[in-house]
């Protein structure tokens, strides 16, 4: 199964379940990044692109899911703000500007390691001097969506995407064990860091 037709599937069951709260980690790196250009990498249903804009970014949010994307757009019409949606795959679709802020957060679980890595070098590529990136991501463990995916994603090993923002400003990081179900855990990374000068 493709990603895009797994995620419209979880989107169209479980849409209502999900949280519509912004990541804590959007929250922190909104307070450290200028405001400006933001892109949010696999939005989903925009609960972190929604954030963004009404933080006052200038917002593209971009993802795969169809039914994803068409729940954010319901979720914005008639507010006024500086937000734009994209179906697409960020692999094909993204990072021809430059951007203050760069969320990635949890999708590089679906995404194959050579461009999960291809991806990261790209975000820090196009973040501007002192810009912001957040990632969210699986280490190794039990994800089970992603056993029904035709392609493996990326999961990290420990340090690993500490290791990848060598010479940024580290603003928080943790890596924390997620709880699935009753009995599923995953270690889950988190890192918000800060582009030098
Ligand atoms: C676990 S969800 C996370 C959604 C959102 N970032 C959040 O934290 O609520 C992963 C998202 O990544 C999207 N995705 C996966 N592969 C993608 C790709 N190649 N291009 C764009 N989006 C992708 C999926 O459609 C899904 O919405």
């Amino acid at each position: 199964m493709q990603a895009g037709e797994l995620y419209d599937l979880a989107y169209s069951a479980l849409g209502d379940t999900l949280t519509l709260e912004p990541a804590v980690a959007t929250t922190i790196a909104v307070k450290h990044a200028a405001k400006g250009k933001a892109l949010d990498i696999g939005c989903g249903q925009g609960r972190d692109t929604l954030f963004l804009a009404e933080s006052g970014f200038d917002v593209v949010g971009i993802d795969i899911s169809r039914v994803g994307i068409e729940r954010l757009n319901a979720r914005v019409k008639g507010k006024n703000l500086k937000l734009k949606t994209v179906v697409g795959d960020v692999r094909q679709e993204l990072l021809k500007d430059e951007y203050t802020l760069i969320v990635c957060n949890r999708v590089l679980q679906d995404i194959p390691q050579k461009d999960s890595l291809w991806m990261i070098e790209r975000m820090q590529s196009k973040t501007l001097p002192r810009g912001v990136n957040f990632i969210a991501a699986y280490g190794h463990g039990t994800l089970e969506t992603n056993r029904l995916l035709d392609e493996e994603g990326h999961f990290f090993g420990s340090s690993e995407l500490r290791k990848l923002y060598v010479g940024w400003e580290i603003l928080y990081y943790s890596s924390d064990m997620e709880q699935i179900g009753r009995a599923t855990y995953n270690p889950f990374f988190t890192i918000v860091a800060q582009k030098p000068k």
